[in-house]
C-alpha cells in the first residue's frame, strides 16, 4: 500500500466485506469466527493494515494511523452490536424452550391402601380400644374342645351344624369362629374382662355372601352386674361410628349355645334411614351380628362364678361390614385383590 487514498478504497472494501457478511451470522460462535478475519492480531485484515505503514509517506503516517483505528472502532462495534442481538435472540428462544407452565396439572401419584377388611378391623378395634378393650389373637388352629365343647356345645349338640366344620384330626380343627377366644381369655385372666379377639376363621361353606375363610371380631366382657343393657349401649355406639349417627340397633331373639339369651342385632338401614329398600329387603333393619349374655355353663368351664360374675359376648362378621359399609354384593370381590374394585374403596 502506497498512500492514504488507497487505503481509502481498501477500508470501504472491508467495511462492505463486514456488513454483506453480517447478516448472514447466526449466533455468536458464527460472530467470533467472523470477525477473527478482519480483528484477529496475527491473521486479521485490519490488523494487517497497521502493518502498512512502513510504506507510507511520513506525513500521510498520522491520518494513514488514525483511518486504521477509525474502521477498526467502527468494526469492533458492528461485531459488539451482531453480537449483543444474536446472544438476546439465542436467550430468549431458550426461555421459549424451557419455560414450564405452573398451570399445568401435577403428574398424579397412586397411594396405597390398607385393604378394606384390615381397614374395618382396624376401625373396629379403634372403637373398642376407647373404650377400654384389649386385642387378643387366638390361633387359627383350635382343639375340638376350644372350639366346641368348652362353648357349651359338646359332641353330639345339634348347633354344631350351624358351622360346617374343618377336621385336622378328630381332636384339632380350623377354628370355625373366633368365640373360641373366648375361652382362652377367660382361663388366664379373672374378671373384670374386656376383650376384643379378631382372626381368620374357616368354615365349609361357599357362596355370594360366605367364603370358607372370612374374618371375624369377637368381643368379650366379663364383670359383676353385666346385663344385655350394657351390650347394646356399646354396640349402639359402635354401629353410629360406622354406619352414621342416626343410625340405631335392634335385637331379636336367637340362639347360640354359649350365650343365654342370644340375639341377632340388627342396625337401622342407612342406605333408606329405615323406610324400605333394596338393602334391607324392605324391612328397614339389616342383620349385622350375633351376641348374647354368656351362657353360665360358659363361665363355669372357665373357673368363673357365675353367680358373682356375668357377661356378654358379640361376633362380627367383618367382610359383612366391609360389604354393606362399600356396597359391594360378592364376598369374593373382597379376596380377588382386583385394584378396580380395591381403588374405589379407600377411607383415608
Ligand atoms: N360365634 C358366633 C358365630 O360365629 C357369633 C357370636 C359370638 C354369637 C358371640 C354370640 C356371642 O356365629
Amino acid at each position: 500500500m502506497q498512500d492514504l487514498n488507497e487505503l481509502k478504497e481498501v477500508i470501504s472494501q472491508i467495511k462492505e466485506e463486514i456488513t454483506g457478511g453480517i447478516g448472514s451470522l447466526e449466533n455468536s460462535k458464527a460472530v467470533y469466527e467472523f470477525k477473527k478475519n478482519f480483528l484477529d492480531s496475527k491473521n486479521g485484515k485490519i490488523s494487517a493494515l497497521m502493518k502498512e505503514m512502513r510504506n507510507i509517506p511520513n506525513e500521510q503516517k498520522a491520518n494513514f494511523g488514525k483511518g486504521v483505528n477509525e474502521l477498526k472502532a467502527w468494526a469492533a462495534e458492528k461485531f459488539d452490536e451482531i453480537d449483543a442481538a444474536l446472544k438476546a435472540k439465542e436467550a430468549t428462544a431458550r426461555y421459549e424452550k424451557e419455560k414450564i407452565d405452573v398451570t399445568m396439572p401435577a403428574v398424579k401419584t397412586k397411594k396405597g391402601n390398607l385393604h378394606p377388611v384390615t381397614q374395618i378391623r382396624n376401625e373396629l378395634i379403634d372403637i373398642f380400644a376407647s373404650m377400654g378393650f384389649d386385642v387378643f389373637e387366638g390361633s387359627e388352629i383350635e382343639t375340638d374342645y376350644y372350639n366346641f365343647t368348652a362353648l357349651n356345645t359338646p359332641a353330639d349338640h345339634p348347633a354344631r351344624d350351624m358351622q360346617d366344620t374343618f377336621y385336622l384330626s378328630p381332636e384339632f380343627l380350623l377354628r370355625t369362629q373366633t368365640s373360641a377366644g373366648q375361652i382362652h381369655v377367660m382361663e388366664a385372666k379373672k374378671p373384670p374382662i374386656k376383650i376384643l379377639s379378631p382372626g381368620k376363621v374357616f368354615r365349609s361353606d361357599d357362596d355370594a355372601t360366605h367364603s370358607p375363610m372370612f374374618t371375624q371380631m369377637e368381643g368379650l366382657v366379663v364383670d359383676k352386674g353385666i346385663t344385655l343393657c350394657d351390650l347394646q349401649g356399646m354396640l349402639n355406639t359402635l354401629v353410629q361410628k360406622i354406619f352414621g349417627a342416626d343410625t340405631t340397633t335392634r335385637f331379636r331373639p336367637s340362639y347360640f349355645p354359649f350365650t343365654e339369651p342370644s340375639v341377632e342385632v340388627d342396625v337401622s338401614c342407612f342406605e333408606c334411614k329405615g323406610k324400605g329398600c333394596r338393602l334391607c329387603k324392605g324391612t328397614g333393619w339389616i342383620e349385622v351380628l350375633g351376641a348374647g349374655v354368656v351362657n353360665r355353663k360358659v363361665l363355669a368351664n372357665c373357673d368363673i362364678n357365675p353367680d358373682e360374675y356375668s357377661g356378654f359376648a358379640f361376633g362380627i362378621g367383618i367382610e359383612r361390614l366391609a360389604m354393606l359399609k362399600y356396597g359391594i354384593n360378592n364376598i369374593k370381590m373382597l379376596y380377588e385383590s382386583d385394584l378396580r374394585v380395591l381403588e374405589q374403596i379407600n377411607d383415608n
